[in-house]
């Protein structure tokens, strides 16, 4: 089974061809992705309407590339996915219809991915794992705790109240005066600094529940950084590394209640696996393996090219739904705001051959 995945979401446009075998194992034959951090670098954040018109003009040379790249024509691909939000609603019109137009023509059929499902599967692409595990989603727009059961049967078991962990350290970088994306900044500034040279708050730790926050953390650095402004160079790595000490702990208690919660409702997960671009970071990562090690599970972290976002998750996704015959008609709706407790999952034969006219 090939998919064409196609990711628009956000800021980056990408493309990707993927084949699932019949035993469930996958192989990417392409895998495309074209930043546009550049176009956004200057406004230290996404800039929507920016993302949009970008995506309109790198699409369809990115989704030939892939093509080309799987060394796949139309004719043996086996269905189009295109991320169906949530996301930047601008990116996600562009993409979705893209998918469409093509399925349409070529009388394949079309399958709506939700992009917080695709970051959820892509443990299934690289590892293989099996259901049930534990997903850490984080990255600049998501903050996520989910127990993953099966293809669309996952249940949210925290997230952020306000502000997502990579934001959290985009809006650190962007405060301190290093470059944007923040993350990677902010790691590699801390290794030079003193964590415990600032006392900053752990919210939230301790609580019940596996929730997050981090506008208190923010401010409080704010008001630190202020107090000693202007800030020298050691002055700056402190900060990166008394954050960074912060966001470890909240992370390592939060986690430590969700597998706690997981393990109670589920019994014990697979795997705790991680995914989104804060994934990337080695403390992190350390963290995390701390907490699968306590309960005698193992962390599974796809390489970082697979962590963010990318077609190759799109194409999985839609080639786990295409075999469950999950796939969506012509009208699938392009949607902000998408929880993956709404995908829909294993149900009544969807009409997988609507578009297949022949
Ligand atoms: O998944 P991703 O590439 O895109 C989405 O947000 O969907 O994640 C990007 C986020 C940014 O906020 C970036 O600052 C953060 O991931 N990030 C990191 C690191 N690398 C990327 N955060 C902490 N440490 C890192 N090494
Ligand atoms: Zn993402």
């Amino acid at each position: 089974m090939v998919v064409l995945g196609i990711e628009t979401t956000c800021d980056e446009t990408a493309a990707a061809v993927v084949e699932r075998f019949e035993d469930g194992r996958g192989r990417i034959l392409s895998n495309v992705v074209l930043s546009q951090v550049s176009e956004h670098a200057a406004f230290g954040g996404v800039v929507p309407e920016i993302a949009a018109r970008a995506h309109v003009e790198a699409l369809d040379v990115i989704i030939n590339k892939a093509m080309t790249q799987a060394q796949r024509r139309y004719n043996n691909i086996d269905a189009i996915a295109a991320a169906a939000g949530p996301g930047l609603i601008g990116g996600v019109i562009v993409g979705l219809t893209t998918a469409k137009a093509i399925a349409l023509v070529n009388e394949k059929p079309l399958i709506a991915v939700n992009h917080l499902e695709a970051h959820a599967l892509t443990a299934r692409l690289t590892d293989h794992t099996p259901f049930p595990y534990m997903l850490f989603l984080a990255s600049g727009g998501h903050t996520q705790v989910v127990a993953v059961r099966g293809v669309g049967d996952y249940v949210r078991l925290g997230t952020t109240v306000d502000d997502a962990i990579g934001e959290a350290f985009d809006k650190t970088a962007k405060l301190l005066g290093l470059g944007y994306p923040g993350g990677p900044q902010v790691e590699k500034e801390a290794l030079k600094g003193d964590p415990n040279r600032f006392a900053l708050p752990r919210p939230m730790v301790g609580r019940p529940d596996c929730n997050f926050s981090f506008s208190g953390l923010k401010t409080a650095l704010r008001l630190e950084a202020e107090k000693i402004a202007p800030l020298s160079d050691q002055d700056v790595s402190d900060l990166c590394a008394s954050f960074q000490a912060a966001v470890v702990d909240v992370i390592l208690d939060r986690i430590r209640t969700g597998l706690r919660m997981f393990r109670n409702k589920y019994g014990a997960p697979t795997a705790l696996v991680a995914a989104g671009g804060v994934a990337a970071n080695q403390v992190i990562r350390k963290v995390l393996h701390r907490l699968a090690f306590e309960i005698g599970t193992v962390v599974v972290a796809p390489p970082p090219e697979l962590c963010t976002d990318n077609g190759a998750m799109i194409a999985w996704a839609g080639a786990e739904r295409l075999a469950l015959r999950l796939t969506d008609g012509l009208a699938a709706a392009p949607r902000a705001r998408w929880p993956l407790e709404e995908v829909a999952g294993v149900q009544p034969a969807a009409p997988y051959r609507a578009l297949n006219r022949s």
